[in-house]
């Protein structure tokens, strides 16, 4: 089976350009699986409630169609990161699409990162894998900063997750230390969908450091974009690989695990 992250550079409050961008970017992809950024149809820095109508999608719009449209007639699992109004509320979302639309789902980022808790509420999704039968894959999503919290990567494998994948906006210098990690832990593949270029509003500039990644279930990297290209980043996987948790014949890192005495808070 074969993943594709997209990396590109959204331009805040140009909904047509990025659209257009993504479906030219992918026309050519046969990847079973692509994944674009977090936020990819709108941009990533809104400030104000006020702004963000123009711009939103429900999970039944038409901007949700239209990839349903292409996962379903190409039959690729597509995930992109978009701004979700739903019950007057403005969510971070992934949509999830699957060729078999009746396991399509959205993911609502748990946790919010810096300014993004001005305008958007926390997730009420929770982690979700979703099974699909079909290609006897599971699949977890992340958003971002939901990186730094190791119990969300862990829950989602869990439930069994073969693959997570992370539709991000980057910003910070040390993710690239952490993400692999997650793989590791959980002995699971990874694939980060990174944005590049800036964003300025007033007088704050956030620049995303693309490096978009593909990670197996070692942590070792499959495939690695620059930090300023738009590219793509593809890399072939066997979703089967991540579920023999076995690391030698005395240690399971899953039945090894002892949970009376983790913490959770
Ligand atoms: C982030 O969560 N967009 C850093």
């Amino acid at each position: 089976m074969k993943i594709s992250t997209v990396q590109f550079n959204p331009i805040l409050f140009d909904k047509e350009f990025n659209i257009n961008k993504m479906l030219n970017l992918i026309e050519n992809v046969k990847s079973d699986i692509i994944v674009f950024p977090e936020l990819s149809t709108t941009g990533y820095f809104f400030l104000h409630k006020e702004e963000m109508h123009r711009y939103s999608d429900s999970f039944d719009s038409e901007t949700i169609k239209i990839f349903q449209r292409i996962s379903t007639d190409r039959n690729q699992i597509i995930v992109f990161g978009f701004l979700e109004e739903a019950k007057e509320h403005f969510y971070n979302s992934a949509a999830i699409l699957f060729p078999q639309a009746k396991y399509s789902q959205v993911y609502r980022k748990t946790h919010l990162f810096y300014k993004e808790k001005f305008v958007f509420t926390p997730g009420d999704t929770g982690f979700i894998n979703i099974n699909y039968p079909d290609w006897d894959l599971n699949i977890g999503t992340l958003i971002c900063y939901d990186w730094r919290f190791p119990e969300a990567a862990r829950t989602l494998a869990l439930e069994g997750a073969d693959i997570v994948v992370v539709p991000s906006n980057l910003v910070t210098k040390i993710w690239h230390r952490s993400m692999p990690a997650r793989a590791l832990d959980n002995h699971i593949y990874l694939a980060v969908a990174n944005r590049i270029g800036t964003e300025s509003r007033r007088d704050e500039e956030l620049y995303f450091n693309g490096m978009s990644v593909i990670y197996d279930f070692n942590g070792e990297v499959l495939d690695l974009a620059t930090p300023t290209e738009e590219t793509i980043v593809t890399a072939e996987f066997d979703p089967r690989e991540a579920r023999d948790k076995s690391i030698n014949a005395m240690n399971d890192i899953f039945t090894d695990r002892v949970p009376k005495y983790y913490f959770l808070g």
